[in-house]
């Protein structure tokens, strides 16, 4: 048997013989569902996500480039909207390829791709940020993981600068029980704290509060998010030393208007694999390639 892969009003939907599946919106290239074979949804999507292509969808995993959080002043990315224009830009979906297990004579995994390039900004966007760039971001879904893939390329004549990440939503059943390891030694910059500086102690770190870190981890360790002690999904990268840590907590999620339900915050995580802590320079005619694979575990 071969995946079954539809794309109907802008929104893809692949799904395995073993039942994998995942469903991509062309708006952002955001992944909006992943569920694994025992129908266990892996993202937390807001139940008030706007999916009609006027913002950016609250939840899955949207994509941050070419900036990440607000754009720095003086930069070439400043006029640029929070966390750049890739997860409000409309992809154009690119095909797909499967692979088939010898043993079994099933697919057992389909992998998706969808482009954007800068002929395909809207004027505004592009005036904004004017770069000859192409993007193809691979999805590709295999039993109980999901590999996220973007590939960047330099079509101009002059070298820019990039920033980029998957901001990825994982559900969780009960934050209070959910741990983060694999980032102990790891420096990290606290914005709950000012934006400071600190190094990670904690081996097993809980989440008791508003969390909002961007760790640095150069030899990129697995992270392991584990609920009551078991792991529950693990994160392993390619070419991203940085991973956000974070949870808005209630209050910070009650003022998020496209955030839903309220007491959300207490049933998601974002693990977000990037690299936004410098700058990543890409020279005329270069190519970049960045990647992270989840494994669920529950
Ligand atoms: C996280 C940032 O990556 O994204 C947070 O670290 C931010 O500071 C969050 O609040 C959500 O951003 P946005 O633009 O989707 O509301």
């Amino acid at each position: 048997p071969q995946p079954s892969v539809d794309l109907k009003d802008g929104v893809l939907t692949a799904t395995l013989p073993s039942g994998d599946s995942v469903q991509v919106y062309l708006y952002g290239a955001t992944v909006t569902s992943w569920k694994t074979s025992n129908g266990q949804e892996q993202l937390f999507l807001s139940t008030a996500a706007v999916l009609d292509g006027s913002k950016p969808i609250r939840g899955g995993i949207p994509l941050v480039f070419p900036v990440f959080g607000p754009p720095p002043k003086d930069h070439a990315t400043s006029k640029l909207p929070q966390h750049g224009f890739a997860r409000n830009s409309t992809w154009e979906f690119m095909g797909k390829s499967s692979s088939e297990s010898t043993s079994t004579k099933a697919d057992d995994s389909v992998k998706l791709d969808f482009g954007l390039s800068s002929a395909m900004l809207s004027a505004d966007t592009k005036s904004k940020w004017p770069v000859e760039f192409g993007l193809v971001y691979s999805v590709t879904l295999s039993k109980s993981k999901l590999e996220v893939q973007l590939h960047v390329q330099n079509k101009g004549e002059n070298a820019f600068d990039f920033q980029c990440l998957f901001h990825s939503y994982f559900t969780v059943k009960d934050i209070s029980n959910t741990t983060v390891s694999g980032l102990a030694g790891a420096s990290y910059v606290d914005k709950v704290r000012g934006a400071q500086t600190f190094k990670e102690e904690s081996a097993d770190l809980p989440i008791t509060g508003e969390t909002d870190r961007v760790y640095t981890t150069p030899s990129l360790p697995p992270i392991v998010v584990k609920e009551s002690g078991k792991d529950s999904l693990i994160t392993t990268r390619d070419a991203l030393p940085d991973v956000t840590v974070w949870n808005g907590w209630e209050q910070k999620i009650a003022g998020m208007g496209d955030f839903e339900p309220k007491d959300g915050w207490k049933r998601y995580i974002c693990i977000e694999p990037g690299t936004v802590t410098g700058w990543t320079k890409l020279e005329a005619g270069d190519a970049w390639e960045g990647s992270a694979i989840f494994e669920a575990k529950l």
